[in-house]
């Protein structure tokens, strides 16, 4: 058993972002805006208040503008503080005071498992935290917190799983699972990289969210090409998943919280309006508007 505090975040960000094709032709696709902060800097915000300052970003071609994302700019801070816009300037500087961000090319698109895989020498032989940054978890949830917990219970390698509707689990990972009497947790007996729906062994996707013991690196090393050609993080799970000995199994939180999904046209303006119309700045107006906007488009 491990119990060593989980520090480290990885969070691989050299996706193309074809989805969002013609925006994402010049800028990262982590940069859109919900509401008025990129995608990305709500996933960072979350491995931060979870106790990870430690992020490595594995990052890709046009994604500079995640860096200056992160780092400060004194000229936009001095104007702000010239005109005395104190708000302006905390919400600016928040954003360059998250933790120490590392980052790493990850050279080959090879894949998500490959992508983690990158991260080896910089995480060491230690638990580490993965978020993906199309899965955006409320801030009022501690999903993180509690996988790293089960993590420390167990020894293994944690996933974060949700209920889905049949038909849509074949955009994701697919976990077969046991109840563990009496925990909170559910152990994960096999899992499949986004099956066809009437293949797949339950409605229970994997998220963007995973709290790993070291040992994936290893198995992740002889991992060879899965769906899509790529290197997948499901396949070098499911084989922890059927492992015995130090660091292997594998163990799912079934989350039932707040989430908003950034990955596709749909989900996204789903999730700019929810955040936007919880605001207190913009919910009550907004809010008021959509009662009229979807008045009038019934009528
Ligand atoms: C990745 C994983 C998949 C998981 C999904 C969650 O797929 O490979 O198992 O369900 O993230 O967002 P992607 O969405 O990157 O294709």
């Amino acid at each position: 058993m491990t119990s060593r505090p989980v520090n480290k975040a990885v969070i691989p960000v050299a996706g193309l972002g074809t989805r969002f094709l013609p925006a994402t032709k010049a800028m990262p696709k982590e940069m859109l805006p919900v509401v008025d902060k990129p995608a990305i800097q709500y996933v960072v915000e979350e491995a931060v208040n979870s106790g990870m300052p430690d992020i490595l970003m594995i990052t890709g071609r046009n994604k500079r503008s995640l860096e200056d994302h992160f780092d400060r700019v004194p000229f936009i801070e001095q104007t702000l503080e010239n005109k005395g816009d104190l708000d302006k300037l905390a919400m600016v500087r928040a954003s360059s005071d998250l933790g120490e961000i590392h980052y790493l090319r990850q050279g080959d698109p090879k894949g998500l498992g490959h992508a983690v895989l990158r991260a080896r020498q910089h995480v060491g032989n230690e638990p580490f935290a993965v978020l993906l940054g199309d899965d955006l978890i409320d801030a009022r949830e501690d999903l993180l917190e509690r996988m790293v917990e089960v993590q420390a219970r167990t020894g293994g390698s944690v996933i974060a799983l949700i209920e889905v509707d049949p038909e849509q689990i074949s955009s994701y990972g697919c976990a077969d699972i046991s109840v563990v009497e009496g925990e909170d947790y559910v152990r994960v007996n096999k899992l499949v990289e986004k099956p066809a729906a009437d293949e797949a062994p339950s409605n229970l996707a994997v998220i963007g969210r995973y709290v790993l013991h070291p040992a994936v690196f290893d198995v992740l090393e002889e991992t060879g090409p899965g769906r899509g050609g790529e290197i997948q993080l499901t396949d070098a799970l499911q084989t922890l998943a059927a492992a015995e000995g130090e660091g292997a199994g594998v163990y799912g939180v079934v989350f039932r919280g707040r989430r908003y999904d950034t990955g596709d046209k749909l989900s996204y303006l789903k999730a700019v309006v929810t955040l936007a119309s919880e605001r207190e700045d913009l919910g009550p107006e907004l809010r008021e508007w959509l009662k009229d906007f979807t008045a009038d488009a019934e009528a």
